[in-house]
Parts: structure tokens; sequence; C-alpha cells
């Protein structure tokens, strides 16, 4: 290792790396977004070029498809592919059942999506978001614009009956406007520090009209691959119930590390 890369990029980069190993020629995967996942679609790309493996993306937002096509992962549409082998992503907060919360980066509708139709997911990380209880990571909620503010009145309705610690809801802004996500839709981040039941929260949260999806997934993720800054990686398997410990040797190679602007 060459110590160009921080600890925190070496161990998302780590996870992504072991990650790559679950994909198969000619699977159709599904591609994450964020910073992590940016890792795991640059070493896609490096596979293909290198290995030749043949594999098919769909992307959960317009900037992993615009990096999928960069280094050479064929890109289709989820209706195109219909139905999905595996996905690779990311994820903001997670807990020992491999609940998530997503949507840091604003892409939690199509991520969600595109994990639903996947046989499997597996979700990449650094040690940082592994948590007891879900909910110290603001939950993103995605709002049709038209009523934004009535509907974010009843999530904070809503949340009053809800066994959370906090309760305070905030807008999700780009500068001085709201953040718009790849659907046009706006985002309200739930500032609830404590989350006793997210299965109920997230059902409740999906009765509002107005609300589009939130950023808990449940009972979706399958894997989880934990990166460090040390090269080494956990993963953890939720339906065989195994824990294995890896290490991942690695060169800063020209191919995967030559662009990092995402
Ligand atoms: C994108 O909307 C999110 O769900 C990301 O997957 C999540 O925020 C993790 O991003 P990083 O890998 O950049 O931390």
């Amino acid at each position: 290792m060459s110590g160009e890369l921080s600890p925190i990029d070496t161990a998302k980069f780590v996870a992504a790396k072991r990650a790559v190993e679950f994909v198969e020629d000619g699977m159709k995967v599904g591609l994450g977004t964020g910073s992590t996942a940016a890792w795991m679609v640059r070493c896609l790309g490096e596979m293909i070029r290198e290995e030749g493996l043949k594999v098919t993306g769909v992307p959960t937002s317009t900037r992993t498809a615009e990096l999928a096509r960069k280094v050479g992962v064929k890109v289709v549409s989820l209706d195109e592919a219909k139905w999905l082998d595996l996905t690779i992503d990311g994820a903001d907060e997670f807990d020992q059942d491999l609940n998530l919360i997503k949507g840091g980066g604003g892409a939690l509708l199509q991520e969600k999506i595109v994990a639903t139709a996947s046989d499997r997911m597996v979700v990449i990380s650094d040690a940082s978001k592994r948590v007891e209880r879900l909910g110290n990571y603001p939950l993103p909620v995605e709002l049709v614009p038209f009523g934004w503010q009535t509907t974010k009145a009843l999530i904070e309705e809503t949340l009053a009956g809800l066994d959370v610690l906090g309760q305070n809801v905030t807008l999700r802004l780009n500068g001085q406007t709201p953040f718009v996500t790849d659907e046009g839709n706006f985002i309200v981040d739930l500032h609830l520090h404590r989350i006793a039941n997210p299965r109920q929260v997230s059902l409740v949260l999906n009765q509002i009209p107005g609300v589009v999806e939130n950023g808990l997934f449940i009972d979706i993720c399958d894997v989880v691959v934990i990166g460090h800054g040390s090269g080494r990686v956990e993963v953890d398997d939720i339906n065989s119930g195994t824990h294995e410990e890896d290490r991942i040797e690695f060169v800063e190679s020209a191919n995967v590390f030559s662009d990092l602007s995402d």
C-alpha cells in the first residue's frame, strides 16, 4: 500500500474490492451510489478490462451511471434488466440485523427499488457505520414537492406517536434551494437519534400521502462487507449467520485510482 489513500478511503476501497468477488461472469448487478459504491464501480471496471468479466450494470443514480460508463461497465435500465443477481451499495448506518439507513447521497428511492429487485444485496462500508441501534444518522425521506410543507407537518405529527428520541425534521438544501433528487423530489432528514422499531417507523412513514419512500432498508441486505484502514475486511452474512475475516493486499494501480473525482 503506498499510503496515499487515507485510512477511511482505504477502508472503503478494501470493502469494495472484497465485495466484487461476489460478482460472477454474466451477472446483472445493481450499482449503488456514494463514495464507497464508486470504488466498487471502479473495481468492476478493472475486472472487465483486465479479466474480461462480462457484467451488466443497473445504476442507482445519474452520477453512478456516468462513472460506470466511464470505467467501461455496460449500463442498462432496471426495466431492461428486469431482475438482478446482485446489488452492491454503501450505507449510512447498519445494525446487527443488517437493517440500514440509506439516502445520505439522496439516491434512496432508486437504491431501494434496485436492491429490492435483486436476489442478493451486499452492503460495503467502513466500520464507523456499524451501530447498535439505528437513528444517529438522520433518516432521509423523499417527498413529492407538491404540498411538501404539509407532508413535513404530517411527518412531525406522526413522529410524536413513535418510539424515537428526536423529532426534528429538516428540508435538505443544495445551497439556498431544496435538494432535488433524480426523480425531481425533495428530501427531508429526520433527526431521530434512536429508532426503537425501524420496521414500524418505515411502514408508518410510507403511509403518509406525499411521502415517496424512506431510507430505512429492512430485511433487504443479505451481506455486509466492512473494510478497515489496515486492509482487513469482515464479511457478515445474515442468511448463513457466518462471519469471515480477510485481508486485501493491493497496490494503488493506475487504473482504479486514476480518477478519484467522484
Ligand atoms: C446514497 O443515497 C446513499 O444511500 C449512500 O449509499 C450512502 O450515503 C453511503 O455513501 P458513502 O459511501 O459515500 O458513505
